[in-house]
């Protein structure tokens, strides 16, 4: 695991509800995803915005959500079924060295990237594997910590990504986070 992966018990502090006052899962994903979609978050955590998204997907959609660290996963599974949508979930455990996402190569609507590609040691090669999923013309909400996270870092991480076949779009604001939207050449 890379050093800078973060803690598992962080996860229930990025998971607790108090955080909706800046980060409302609703607003941020709300414009991204709508019924019947199938969405990619790698790196979910214990699923703040993975709870919302099966939700907008609704009954015919699904959530793919790995994670790196089984604690993550097993919190999130909880949380998700708490809620009801455990149907529409599909939780998978992330290798060391890669998502191992070549199964939905090109299926993906959406992928939702939050606070989780600075922990990453491969930045290219896990950007190639979103890349892969996405279907041409679909989209990814990217998003890194401004706290933990430089402008210019983020700005090469853009260009790594435009190399991996996934273009900044637009800039949209999000609370503390330097963010795009990218899309699937
Ligand atoms: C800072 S947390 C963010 C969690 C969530 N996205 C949020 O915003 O609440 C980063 C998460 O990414 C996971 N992670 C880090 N590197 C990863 C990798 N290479 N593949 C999959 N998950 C990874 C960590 O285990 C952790 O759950």
């Amino acid at each position: 695991m890379a050093e800078h992966v973060c803690p598992w018990w962080i996860g229930y502090l990025l998971a607790s509800p108090v955080r909706k006052l800046v980060h409302d899962p609703k607003k941020i994903l709300g414009p991204y995803v709508s019924p019947g979609m199938k969405v990619l978050e790698p790196g979910p955590g214990m699923g703040f915005f993975t709870v919302e998204m099966a939700k907008l997907v609704g009954p015919q959609g699904k959530v793919l959500a790995i994670d790196l660290q089984p604690k993550m996963l097993e919190v999130l599974r909880r949380r998700v079924r708490k809620a009801g949508f455990e149907d529409r979930l599909d939780a998978r455990c992330a290798q060391q060295t890669k998502l191992g996402i070549d199964d939905l190569a090109g299926q993906m609507d959406f992928a939702l990237l939050f606070a989780l590609v600075h922990e990453v040691p491969d930045q290219e090669r896990f950007l190639s594997e979103i890349a892969r999923a996405l279907a041409p013309g679909k989209k990814a909400l990217f998003a890194e910590p401004a706290g933990h996270v430089s402008r210019e870092a983020f700005e090469r991480t853009l260009a790594t990504a435009e190399r991996c076949g996934l273009r900044a779009e637009s800039r949209p604001g999000i609370w503390r986070s330097h963010s795009a939207v990218l899309v699937r050449t």
